[in-house]
């Protein structure tokens, strides 16, 4: 089977790593890191599957656009996209779908929402209904940076039509989780759970970013919770969607905090998460290109089966990431991290410089996995590779996982 896996960040270099084990792999148009880069846009490829990363783009209607071109896609079309494309949406299909969620309210008008927020006990939390990159939610101690956002946010200023709509919401107190799965339409089988880190600096300080490193699996969390979590929230929320004619094959990331009361919705995104793909799809043991094809023509019958291994992933990212990331610096020690036992390096904002050499191209540049029998094991293995590369100005977490050994 030929794959085409689009998009161009860490995620996509996992995807095609991992199916690249038992299919032919392209990546349209991934970036000069990743092997099998196209640079052709995914509508010129020719493929038996195409498995789509990023949410803009099934926003956007990429699936939508391939299989009325007679692709095989796993991904949603912009129908269901919408669940990561608007909060308001998500909020609505959770609700219906009796999903346990934090209890919000939608507006596009100020006083309202103030007056909801005022309702609420705080900590206070203000999100943009459509994609902000992962920036539009504000979560804060104080009722009046709260209700400057809202001010803010409605006024169109933060965000433009992204923020016209805002959603306020309770907030969740507890550890977060993200529980991955596979929909065809109708079933859906969990495919591993992950824990990311989604602050700038050690010990979550710092603005947010799209993720600094991940760990899979999380100590405390067993095969009977993420079913639990399948069956009350992933399984409602994809009936739910069938009910409204949405038919969802894709990737469904479900975002949790496990609170007190049980494990609370706080959003479903709509593809894999990134760097969370790269510590779950390296665990998936067997074909995981014929079950992705199987989920994309509505028959998903094999359910995953996953290494006991551990998985750490340290994103190494550029200087000024996140607020103005430089670019065009020269990447060193790659094939040095490569060569050590138990790691993959995964190549996001990674470009081409003079003669040939790998620069930097973004915020997020490399995600380095280490793996092994024990999470202590793989996270000693990915720092002892993210110790090998270098650019000036490199920077990363030092305490992914820390505290879970
Ligand atoms: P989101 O963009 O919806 O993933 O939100 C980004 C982050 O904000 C989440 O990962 C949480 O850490 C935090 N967050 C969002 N909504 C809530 C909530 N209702 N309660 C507590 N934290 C939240
Ligand atoms: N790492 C968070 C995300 O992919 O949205």
């Amino acid at each position: 089977m030929r794959v085409c896996v689009v998009g161009s960040g860490g995620r996509e270099h996992a995807l095609a790593s991992v199916l690249g084990r038992t299919a032919e792999v392209v990546v349209s148009p991934g970036n000069p890191g990743i092997p099998g880069s196209v640079g052709t846009p995914a509508e010129e490829v020719e493929a038996d599957l195409f498995v789509v990363g990023p949410e803009d783009r099934l926003v956007d209607g990429l699936a939508d656009r391939l299989r009325a071109a007679g692709r095989l896609v796993l991904g949603p079309g912009a129908d269901g996209a919408r669940l990561e494309g608007s909060k308001a949406f998500l909020k609505e299909v959770l609700v219906e779908a009796g999903v346990p969620t934090a209890r919000y309210g939608s507006f596009s008008e100020v006083e309202p929402a103030l007056a909801m927020l005022r309702s609420l006990p705080g900590p206070w939390v203000v999100k943009t209904d459509g994609l902000a990159a992962g920036k539009g939610v504000l979560v804060t101690t104080s009722l009046i940076d709260a209700e400057d956002d809202v001010r803010a946010k409605l006024a169109g200023e933060a965000f433009g039509d992204a923020g016209r709509t805002v959603v306020v919401e309770e907030f969740l107190a507890g550890p977060e989780l993200s529980v991955f799965a596979l929909c065809d339409g109708e079933r859906a089988e969990a495919i591993g759970c992950a824990r990311d880190h989604k602050r700038v600096g050690d010990g979550d300080t710092g603005p947010n970013t799209g993720g600094m490193g991940a760990f899979s699996p999380v100590p405390g969390v067993d095969d009977a919770l993420v079913e639990r979590v399948m069956d009350e929230s992933v399984r409602p929320t994809l009936a739910a969607l069938g009910a409204r004619g949405i038919d969802y094959r894709g990737f469904l990331y479900c975002g949790l905090v496990l609170t007190d009361g049980g494990p609370k919705v706080l959003e479903h995104n709509v593809r894999f998460g990134d760097p969370e793909a790269q510590v779950v799809l390296p665990r998936v043991e067997g074909d995981l290109a014929a079950m992705l094809a199987e989920a994309a023509v509505g028959e998903l019958a094999s359910r995953p089966v996953f290494s006991p291994d551990a998985c750490v992933t340290v994103v190494c990212a550029s200087e000024g990431y996140p607020l103005s990331p430089r670019v065009g610096d020269a990447i060193e020690g790659l094939d040095e991290a490569r060569g050590l036992p138990g790691v993959d390096v995964f190549c996001a904002g990674v470009g081409e410089g003079d003669g040939g050499r790998l620069v930097t191209a973004g915020g997020r540049v490399l995600a380095v996995t280490g793996r092994g029998p024990t999470l202590a094991d793989a996270r000693a293995a990915a720092y002892a590779a993210v110790e090998r590369v270098r650019w000036p100005g490199m920077h990363h977490r030092t305490d992914i996982a820390a505290g879970m050994l």
